[in-house]
């Protein structure tokens, strides 16, 4: 349990209504956490909200009836982490340029620490020249961004603009007092399905969302490794800082694999590759003229047994996803692909593996007892997961 200080700068975004959420989440995380209002904020949500959720007088101005020392100065230096949320147009130019005509931007200032900045706000504003402007003299003033997601906004339609959900924020701010263990380690992640072509419009392919191979890259990431991020098609953006290279079949896969495997000190294969792949693919489109269409499939490359085959120093680590005999089928697949860990999971229950956002997994390792984690965001399973490889590799 983390007792870190924490303050949450709310501006007058729309997206403040979701900042009680983000508040609890993180008291319930054990952060320690205050709270500042710009005037615009008060309009989208309430002082008296953010105090009894806090338990903390909530900073709206300079007044020093409650403090006897220089409010903003002592909030300022009080915080490990100022976390903007959510960050208006008007609060990012103000820090790009060093304004400071109210409490939120003076203390801002005055801030020594580490600043998260999370705008949110209408996507013609986020693309205005200006805003790009001032959010890449942020980011080179060394503050950290969180980009807006792409979603529906209080306009009413779809773009880039949206504030990202509490959980991710609270989770980016969890990465912020990462500790940089994994630095200098070379960690290659592979994520989703592949697509095995049928003809120019049909495929085959599986439910992976790639999540978890998504969260274990944010999160090696954040923890200072140089990170491959192999995937499948998702509907994921990949995190920033990694390098992404996607692919769609499993041959695809192969190649990008085979290409980083010799400088890589982890290799993860998160991904569903397709186990079995078209006899053939057809160049045009198959009509419809048949009332069955008996399809002849082929095993696919095995990825996964190429490496264990070609190890030399690399700690290599495959998932199984099984229906039935989760321990018993992980041990076999285990020894029979030369892994350093396995990591099963039961996809037969809805309420964890593919699409969801939480996962039950056990980590399965030669000489070793199966080893449960607990159901868990994919987020802190991917902790998990690095944590294991970590003490396996005595680093
Ligand atoms: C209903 C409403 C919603 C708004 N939502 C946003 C928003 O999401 N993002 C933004 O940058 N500005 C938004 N604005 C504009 C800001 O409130 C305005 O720029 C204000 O000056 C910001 O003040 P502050 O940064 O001191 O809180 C909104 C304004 C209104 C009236």
């Amino acid at each position: 349990m983390t007792t870190k200080k924490i303050v949450l700068y709310v501006t007058g975004g729309i997206a403040a209504y979701k900042v009680p959420l983000l508040a609890r989440d993180l008291i319930k995380k054990g952060y320690q956490v205050r709270v500042a209002l710009t005037q615009n904020a008060q309009k989208y949500v309430t002082v008296d909200t953010m105090q009894v959720l806090t338990k903390q007088d909530v900073y709206t101005d300079f007044t020093l009836q409650k403090v006897a020392y220089v409010p903003h100065v002592h909030l300022a230096q009080w915080a490990d982490l100022a976390v903007v949320v959510p960050a208006t147009a008007n609060i990012i130019a103000k820090m790009a340029q060093g304004l400071a005509d109210d409490f939120v931007s003076t203390t801002l200032l005055a801030t020594p620490g580490p600043i998260l900045v999370v705008p949110a706000m209408n996507d013609h504003m986020w693309e205005n020249p200006a805003t790009q402007r001032n959010i890449a003299q942020l980011k080179a003033d060394g503050k950290r961004v969180l980009e807006p997601a792409h979603g529906f906004l209080a306009e009413g339609y779809a773009a880039k603009g949206r504030m990202p959900e509490p959980i991710e924020i609270s989770q980016a701010i969890d990465e912020s007092f990462q500790s940089q263990d994994l630095q200098e380690k070379r960690i290659v992640i592979t994520a989703g399905g592949t697509q095995e072509d049928l003809d120019p419009v049909r495929y085959l392919t599986n439910k992976s969302s790639g999540k978890m191979g998504y969260a274990l890259a944010q999160i090696a990431q954040a923890r200072g490794a140089h990170v491959t991020l192999i995937s499948g098609p998702t509907n994921l953006t990949p995190p920033t800082g990694v390098d992404f290279q996607p692919v769609r079949t499993a041959q695809e896969m192969q190649v990008k694999v085979n290409q980083v495997y010799a400088q890589a000190d982890v290799v993860i294969m998160a991904a569903a590759v397709a186990d079995y792949l078209p006899v053939q693919t057809a160049s045009q489109k198959i009509k419809k003229n048949q009332d069955v269409w008996h399809l002849e499939l082929k095993k696919n490359v095995d990825i996964l047994q190429g490496l264990g085959q070609a190890k030399t120093h690399q700690f290599l680590v495959g998932f199984a996803a099984e229906t039935q005999d989760l321990i018993a089928n992980g041990q076999k697949k285990l020894a029979k692909k030369n892994l350093d860990l396995l990591v099963a999971n039961d996809v037969s229950r809805s309420d964890i593996g593919f699409n969801s956002d939480q996962n039950e997994v056990t980590f399965l390792a030669s000489q070793q007892a199966p080893r449960k984690i607990n159901k868990a965001q994919k987020h802190q399973i991917a902790q998990a997961i690095l944590d294991e490889i970590k003490a396996r590799q005595g680093w």
